[in-house]
């Protein structure tokens, strides 16, 4: 039986993590749907025309280790404005979706755009400041030279253009569980992602 947890929010907000954790916890498999746009910036930065690098995009192009870099997530939000390069993703992710056992995909348009009948929707947000802090940490653990200004900016920048695009804008869909993780612990978020699934799950029974 599959069962699609649908995972959407802005950069940074803890999609991610608790992505990862409610997969773990359910016994899904995960999706981060990032990753392929950020593959294919990456291949656009290496001198690939973009829709031609999504079209061919292959599981290597995935596993290169550069893709976490502010040089790639600023590609891959270009590339991601591009309707042919979403609509070379799209198979691939509702595949995914609706394998056996279930899935949890995270990423933009998950519950808008790519599983609008997903069995569960969340949308993770966080203020822009505090997102910029949290990026700014990891950079910084990774050895990456950066300052808070330059990070705040960039994230600035990238909610602008994913929310602003015609195709498949950032945004919550209308049934999807809201949680603002500012203030919450990463314990207190996945906690809160786990109980709205849950009660997903048991409307879906009664
Ligand atoms: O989630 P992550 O920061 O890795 O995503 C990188 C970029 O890929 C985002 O800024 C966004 O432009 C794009 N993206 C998208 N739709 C998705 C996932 C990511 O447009 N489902």
């Amino acid at each position: 039986m599959s069962f699609t947890i649908a995972i959407d929010g802005p950069a940074a907000a803890g999609k991610g993590t608790i992505s990862r954790a409610v997969a773990a916890h359910f016994g899904f498999a995960h999706l981060d749907t990032g990753l392929l746009y950020r593959a294919v910036g990456a291949r656009h930065l290496a001198g690939a025309e973009p829709v031609a690098a999504a079209t061919q995009l292959t599981a290597a192009d995935l596993e290169a280790d550069d893709l976490r870099t502010p040089e790639v997530a600023q590609a891959a939000s270009r590339v991601a404005a591009i309707g042919a390069v979403r609509a070379a993703l799209v198979d691939f992710q509702r595949a995914f979706a609706r394998r056996a056992g279930g899935a949890v995909l995270d990423g933009r348009d998950i519950g808008t755009v790519i599983c609008p009948e997903a069995e569960a929707k969340l949308f993770v947000t966080a203020s822009p400041e505090v997102r910029a802090e949290r990026r700014y940490r990891e950079l910084r653990e990774k050895g990456i030279e950066t300052d808070f200004a330059t990070v705040l900016a960039d994230t600035r920048e990238r909610d602008a253009r994913d929310m602003g695009r015609t195709d498949a804008p950032l945004r919550p869909a209308d049934d999807a569980v809201e949680i603002d993780t500012s203030h919450l612990s990463i314990d207190e978020a996945v906690a809160a992602a786990i109980a709205a699934v849950d009660q997903a799950m048991k409307e879906r029974t009664t």
